[in-house]
């Protein structure tokens, strides 16, 4: 199959890169010519592991182009993937579609034959329609379908998401595009990833209530996690008694300073505007959002209890900076509002992540960059830890205490034991351990 993907981002790049692993002869496109250049020079300019590897393999075959011409790319495509971004809009919190919109029109102008236009971007439920509408206007003799096939990539593991999905959703009613859907997840479906075909307006929001259901998990965890600090009961084994229930599950239930990155919030948002539209407000959708916004703040106030209050003209170090492990994304991280909190307490504040130091400098001030774990434990009266890297599990906690004014832990992924801190002399504090 001939695919063109419009949007070389996150999305596009990965989608891009297994399409043609899988035999796929895959055009990726792109506006930014920098970005295009890059990728022709075998640069992948985002940080998800596997991925330069996959990309190189398959440019090298031949079955992987980088272009600016979307023209040519759609012209000779079997499937159009739109994979733009869908920003938040400012001011209202609804998904920003001007740019699906415009690649719809300039596909509009390029199909040629039967061409499957694919929704791959996070879009409101009836966007599907809206591309229908915009394609057909400008050219109603073409011969399309417009499909709403979502993604459920985690960064940090979106190679190992794309090719061992859950599930496949495609929704569409026609059947020539779901002959062409099947075809392109063939080697998918052969290892027995299921497909499921439904409607273009359920597809899409599947995609929006499974991301919402996954941040309402992970927000109920975090007010059980309050509970449990006050109550004197432990969250993680809370979570382990009720995830071994198989109707509740054991994942998306561990307690932490808050969901970020560039879906949920995003996406949570946006459902609960596109509910407020349809006269059906998501209750609980608008809970988790004020819930997990607040949290991010709390989490400084929880570093100064660590200091009994005094955290004014005190050093505090932050251990890892991005939304989490295995990506270099910033967007939404806990870190920045904490690290801006701790700020207004007045206290100073070094840093080390070990991938996202750069991307960070966008959304941080006055910070002070270090190498590692000890440089940035240097004169510290706190260590907290933010996003559990794995480099993190295996801190040297006698180095950190001879680097340290005092020895303070304050780990917000729970990824040490309260004893074994204790053992090393330090004072710790974890998110729901009472
Ligand atoms: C998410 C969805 O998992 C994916 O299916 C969708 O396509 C895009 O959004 P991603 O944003 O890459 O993926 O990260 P994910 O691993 O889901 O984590 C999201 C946030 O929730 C992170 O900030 C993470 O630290 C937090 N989280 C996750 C928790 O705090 N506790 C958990 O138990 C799980």
């Amino acid at each position: 199959m001939r695919v063109a993907m419009i949007g070389s981002g996150y999305v596009g790049l990965v989608s891009g890169a297994c399409f043609a692993d899988f035999g796929h002869e895959v055009t990726c496109v792109d506006k930014d010519k920098s970005k295009i250049d890059a990728l022709n020079n075998g640069q992948v300019p985002i940080y998800e592991p596997g991925l330069t590897e996959l990309v190189a393999a398959n440019a090298k075959a031949g079955r992987l182009k980088f272009t600016l011409d979307l023209a040519a790319a759609v012209k000779q495509a079997d499937a159009v993937f739109i994979a733009v971004g869908t920003p938040s809009r400012r001011g209202d919190g609804h998904a920003d579609l001007s740019f699906v919109y415009d690649a719809a029109k300039e596909i509009a102008v390029a199909v040629d034959g039967f061409t499957v236009v694919v929704t791959k971007s996070t879009v409101p439920v009836g966007t599907g329609d809206e591309v229908e509408r915009i394609i057909r206007e400008a050219r109603p003799d073409a011969a399309f379908a417009v499909v709403s096939n979502p993604e459920f990539l985690r960064e940090g593991a979106a190679i190992q998401d794309f090719k061992h999905p859950d599930r496949i959703v495609v929704g569409s009613d026609d059947d020539k595009a779901r002959e062409v859907m099947t075809e392109l997840y063939r080697p998918l479906y052969l290892n027995r990833s299921p497909i499921m075909f439904t409607g273009r307006r359920t597809a899409e929001l599947i995609k929006y209530a499974a991301n919402a259901f996954l941040a309402t998990k992970i927000t109920f965890i975090n007010e059980i996690a309050d509970l449990a600090e006050k109550a004197g009961a432990d969250v993680q084994e809370i979570a382990r008694g009720i995830g071994l229930d198989n109707r509740i599950g054991s994942k998306f239930l561990h307690a932490g300073p808050g969901y970020g990155g560039s879906c949920f919030p995003k996406d949570t948002l946006a459902l609960l505007k596109t509910g407020q539209d349809h006269e059906t407000p998501l209750r609980i959708v608008e809970a988790v959002v004020a819930v997990n916004d607040a949290r991010k703040r709390a989490m400084a106030r929880k570093v100064s209890h660590a200091l009994n209050g005094d955290i004014r003209g005190k050093t505090v170090a932050v251990l890892g900076l991005t939304f989490k492990p295995n990506t270099d994304d910033m967007r939404e991280a806990p870190s920045i509002p904490l690290i801006a909190a701790l700020q207004d307490m007045g206290a100073q504040v070094r840093a080390y992540d070990p991938v996202g130091m750069e991307q960070s400098r966008e959304f941080l001030k006055n910070v002070t960059y270090c190498k590692d774990a000890y440089e940035c434990a240097q004169g510290a009266s706190a260590l907290v830890i933010v996003t559990e890297w794995e480099q993190f599990r295996a801190l040297d906690f006698a180095r950190l205490k001879g680097a340290m004014v005092k020895p303070v832990l304050v780990d917000l992924r729970n990824i040490y034991r309260p004893d074994e801190l204790a053992r090393h002399g330090f004072a710790y504090e974890g998110v729901g351990r009472g």
